[in-house]
Order: structure tokens, then sequence, then C-alpha cells
């Protein structure tokens, strides 16, 4: 079968598509992301990619463009059989299909199973930093954060088992909102630290909802194991997966949410209501899942170059930033904390006078305070030029 070779260093223009990332910059400028936001602005933020997708997406999406009728739509047994079929190929979960739920995005998902599986005043545990909308969905259903902050080692960051059991042992502590890998720090939980924390659940009577929808996304040499393949009891797990992220289609809303329980599925579906995928986001999936392997293993290697780059660019150029590689996503979380700046002034710096816009570490909780995160999956021309940029306006104080 013949391969088909993409170019990732192809820039394809974003702007005026409404783009969340190129787009918004009214929006960023008024939640005080950033105060520059022009046509010279390099959005480095937000996770999603500026790499075209799969060839087969497209094909299939044209087929619903022009069958030119766009009516309800229910995911079919085609849908169902993709899930299924990639997580036994690529994980070795079996998986039924009326385990499946389909939810209109990952973090409407975290919404709902907080909704679903505590009561308001309810402790949910969090591992910080982390992606910001986890707390949201927490704080924003009056439910209490509980902190389980990550142990950091030089930018490798570890659990900790003791903090982590003792708020799960807490009689108002329901629920544990896992991240694996884990958004921003990189990293993709083990085997045995996974088995670890569903057991300590486990013992604990607390649900855990793992999103893991980065779990496509990892360094080539590592490898990921859904929490439900490392646990010895699965019936307290909820595991949100996607396509979203691993194949560039977040506007799709594609996310499927597995939950074996028969209980936990039907309080989550009570709570979500019925929703039903848009014939883009079938088509786009069952493309995806059925056809999208060889695109994936050139994103990978794409984004492996990336990150490489940066890596290798920041030991030559600002030998003072520290990086760890991540083992998972594309995200890099960059400590600028050895310039003995204030977090303002690292930003400025960047958002202003380089031009570029990452998002502030503390953003993630104070844990990321004096870090940056960097999303890299864009053309590497585009992530030389920012990278570029940003060394320019530390030159002094190298
Ligand atoms: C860990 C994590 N969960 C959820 C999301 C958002 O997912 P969705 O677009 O499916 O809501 C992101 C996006 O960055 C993420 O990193």
């Amino acid at each position: 079968m013949q391969i088909m070779k993409y170019n990732f260093d192809e820039k394809v223009n974003r702007r005026g598509t409404g783009s969340m990332k190129w787009d918004a910059g009214d929006f960023l400028k008024m939640v005080g992301i950033t105060e520059r936001y022009d046509e010279e602005t390099l959005p480095l933020f937000t996770a999603d990619m500026d790499l075209p997708v799969p060839d087969p997406v497209i094909k299939a999406l044209h087929k619903i463009v022009d069958n030119r009728i766009f009516g309800y739509t229910m995911a079919n047994d085609d849908y169902y059989e993709a899930i299924i079929n990639w997580f036994k190929r690529r994980n070795d979960w079996d998986i039924k299909k009326e385990e499946i739920v389909y939810c209109p995005g990952t973090v409407k998902a975290l919404g709902i199973a907080v909704r679903a599986y505590t009561n308001v005043g309810d402790g949910v545990i969090i591992q910080r930093p982390v992606y910001p909308p986890f707390t949201s969905a927490i704080e924003d259903n009056n439910r209490v954060v509980i902190n389980n902050s990550l142990i950091n080692n030089d930018g490798y960051y570890t659990i900790d088992f003791e903090d982590f059991e003792a708020k799960a042992k807490v009689a108002s502590t329901k629920l544990f909102i896992l991240c694996n890998p884990h958004n921003p720090s990189g990293r993709i939980f083990s085997k045995a630290e996974l088995k670890r924390l569903a057991q300590i659940c486990y013992n604990n009577d607390v649900i855990i909802v793992a999103d893991e929808i980065h779990g496509d996304l990892i360094r080539k040499d590592n490898k990921f194991y859904p929490i439900v393949k490392c646990a010895d009891k699965v019936d307290h797990l909820v595991t949100c997966t996607a396509i979203n992220k691993t194949f560039n289609v977040a506007g799709l809303h594609a996310t499927n949410v597995v939950i074996g329980n028969e209980d936990l599925r039907n309080k989550f579906k009570k709570e979500c209501g019925y929703e039903m995928p848009s014939p883009f986001t079938i088509a786009a999936l069952i493309a995806a899942y059925n056809e999208g392997e060889e695109w994936l293993d050139q994103i990978i290697d794409y984004i492996d170059g990336n990150i490489d780059y940066i890596e290798n660019f920041l030991k030559e150029n600002m030998p003072k930033v520290k990086v760890v590689k991540p083992e998972g996503t594309y995200i890099m979380w960059m400590d600028f904390r050895g310039y003995g700046l204030t977090p303002e002034e690292v930003k400025k710096r960047i958002y202003v006078d380089a031009n570029v816009i990452l998002e502030s570490g503390a953003m993630f909780g104070e844990e990321g305070t004096g870090y940056e995160r960097i999303c890299v999956p864009s053309p590497r021309p585009m992530i030389k030029e920012a990278m570029e940029r940003i060394a320019k306006v530390f030159e002094d104080l190298k």
C-alpha cells in the first residue's frame, strides 16, 4: 500500500476561521492573557495543532458535505466499532459498545461527572499544576478542590502518594480527576503508579474520572497504559477518550466516555442528557480511527522533532530556561525562574516584546508560578521563529 507522506512544514492560514488560537485576540486581551495581539502575533498557547488532519478524515468530511443534508445523526455501529477496534489494537483494552457514551467535549464531560458523582460541598482531588478547567469543573459546580500537588523533581513530576491517600480517606472526598498523560507536565504515569492510585481510590470509595485524551500523543520510546488496564478493580473507573487532540479535530467535539459500571454509566447519562454527535463528528471519528494511524505515526515523529528542536535551542541559546522532555502530549513546560525575574516581567518580554503567546504557569495552580507552557504542534518554521523571538528578548540576561 502506498504511504501518504504529509508535509507538516506547510503553514495553513487559520486567521478568519473563528479559530480560538488565531482569531481570539480581543478575547485574550479581555481576560488579561496578553495586551498585544496583531498580525505578527504567534499564538502557541491553546492545545490544538496548526497541522492538517489525516487525508482520510478530509475525504470523509467531503463526502458528508457532498451529500448536502446535515440532519440529526446518531452514533452508528461503524462509529462504535471504530472506537472499540482502536483501543483493542493500540491498548489491548476491551470496550463493549454499551459502555461508550458520546459527550460533546471532554471539559463538558468533567463537569457532568462532577455533578453526577458528587454533591455540593464534596471534595474532588486534582493534581496541580494541572489544566485549569479541572479546577473550574469543580468550583463552578460548588464542589471543593482537594489539591494533591505533584512533586516537582527538577521538572520531572511524581505523585505524593501519602498525601493522596490521606486526602482520599477524608469522608467528603468522592471523586478524583486524573490527567494522564498529564497536562502540563507531560508525564505519562506508569502502570505501578496508576495501579496504586486506583487501589487507594477503591479502598476509600472515591470514583476516578480519567482524562486520557492525550493518550495517543506520546513520544516514540514511551508507552501509555489506560488506567483500566492497570487497576485490579475497575468498577469505580470512568475514562474520557477523544479524537479531539489525537487527530486535531477539537472543533468537532468528539469525546467518548467509557464507563464499565452500569450504575455510574446511568448517572452520567442522566446528567449529560441524550447527546448526538454531528454528521461531521461521526464521519471524522470513523475515518480517523480506521485509517488515521499512518498519519498519527508521522505527526508523532514531527512533534518529537519539534520537542527536540526546542530542547536543543534552549540549551544553546537560553540555558537558564529548564525543560524536561515530556513523555506524552505536545506540551512543554518551561521553567523561567533561572532569570530571577517576576512572572509578570517574563510575561511582558514574551507576550509583548517577542509577540508570542504562551500560557503562564500560575494559571495551572500556584505550583506553576515561574513556568510558561508552550504547545508545539505547529510547523517547525513557526516554532523556530517563536523561539528565536523569545531568545532575543532575553539576550541581555544570557
Ligand atoms: C487534559 C485535557 N483535557 C481536556 C481538554 C479539552 O478537551 P475538549 O476539547 O475535548 O473539551 C484539554 C485541552 O487542552 C486537555 O489538555
